[in-house]
């Protein structure tokens, strides 16, 4: 999957997939799924690493994380997700920060939400050769309320703006995150790169949610916009207390799973035991 596969998705009208991932084996089954975009989203400082906050992940962790997707990920796109801090306060250590995602741990894309200064560091990204995708509406990293964005026409009008802001720096393709669904279908149709909602409603170009919540991985807060499409955590949890019973009252590990020995290698070192230090 190229940038350029994605973006002509959204002029033939098909519709893109994305997903998050942070290891290896979920890396690999997305990309079996024949899903075109893995986001290695700063959503693992909730779904992966218990922390409370997005903002309390960093670029150690988003790299380490990067490469296990990249070793699992064979046809994919890879998109890092720039972490809080990483690219806010200073445009030289964005880039550096977008060149390592790319040079370190082999991802195609980075990924930088909205943010007061984020026209400039965008551009200099690009101009340095890196893809960049672009995130308005509901910002996580610097939002002080998570409610949903553009509500009124005044929100609204800004969101437009910063989308075809961020376009206009040389962004491949832009995350639309909690917004009203005819909100996100006009800046579909005014813009010319493809839309990937969260919460955005059905007309963007394409969809993301975060992996745990779709797999129902993890028990936290799910907002309306996710849909669950299977229980893993019930499944889990079901396997994990069978295998306890099993330990504990001697029925694992059985002969299947055991290994032999041959009775006569048995014998001759049972016969010569006591010589054994
Ligand atoms: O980190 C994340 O999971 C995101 C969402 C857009 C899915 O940024």
């Amino acid at each position: 999957m190229t940038i350029k596969d994605i973006q002509e998705k959204k002029i033939k009208g098909e519709k893109i997939t994305m997903l998050t991932a942070h290891d290896c084996p979920s890396a690999s089954l997305i990309d079996e799924a024949g899903i075109d975009i893995i986001l290695v989203g700063d959503s693992l400082a909730n779904v992966a690493l218990g922390l409370e906050s997005t903002k309390d992940v960093g670029m150690e962790e988003m790299l380490h994380h990067a490469k296990a997707v990249r070793r699992g990920a064979k046809s994919a796109f890879i998109v890092g997700d720039m972490p809080y801090n990483s690219y806010q306060t200073d445009t030289q250590k964005a880039v550096d920060n977008a060149r390592r995602f790319i040079e370190e741990a082999g991802c195609d894309a980075v990924k930088l939400e909205w943010f007061d200064q984020c026209l400039e560091v965008a551009e200099k990204i690009v101009q340095a050769g890196i893809p960049a995708m672009g995130h308005v509406g509901l910002t996580p990293q610097t939002a002080q309320e998570f409610k949903v964005q553009g509500k009124d026409a005044d929100s609204a009008k800004a969101i437009i703006t910063n989308a075809k802001a961020l376009q206009g720096c040389g962004c491949f393709s832009i995350v639309l995150e909690c917004m009203p669904a005819k909100i996100a279908q006009i800046l579909t149709e005014e813009l010319s790169i493809p839309t990937i909602g969260i919460g955005a409603g059905v007309h963007c170009d394409g969809q993301v949610l975060v992996t745990h919540d779709v797999l129902g991985l993890v028990s936290r807060f799910k907002p309306k916009f996710v849909k669950q499409y299977v229980n893993l955590n019930d499944s889990i949890l079901a396997g994990l207390k069978q295998y306890r019973q099993e330990v504990v009252s001697g029925q694992f590990p059985d002969e299947q799973h055991s290994y032999t020995i041959h009775s006569d290698e048995l014998e001759k070192l049972r016969s010569n035991i006591e010589n054994v230090q």
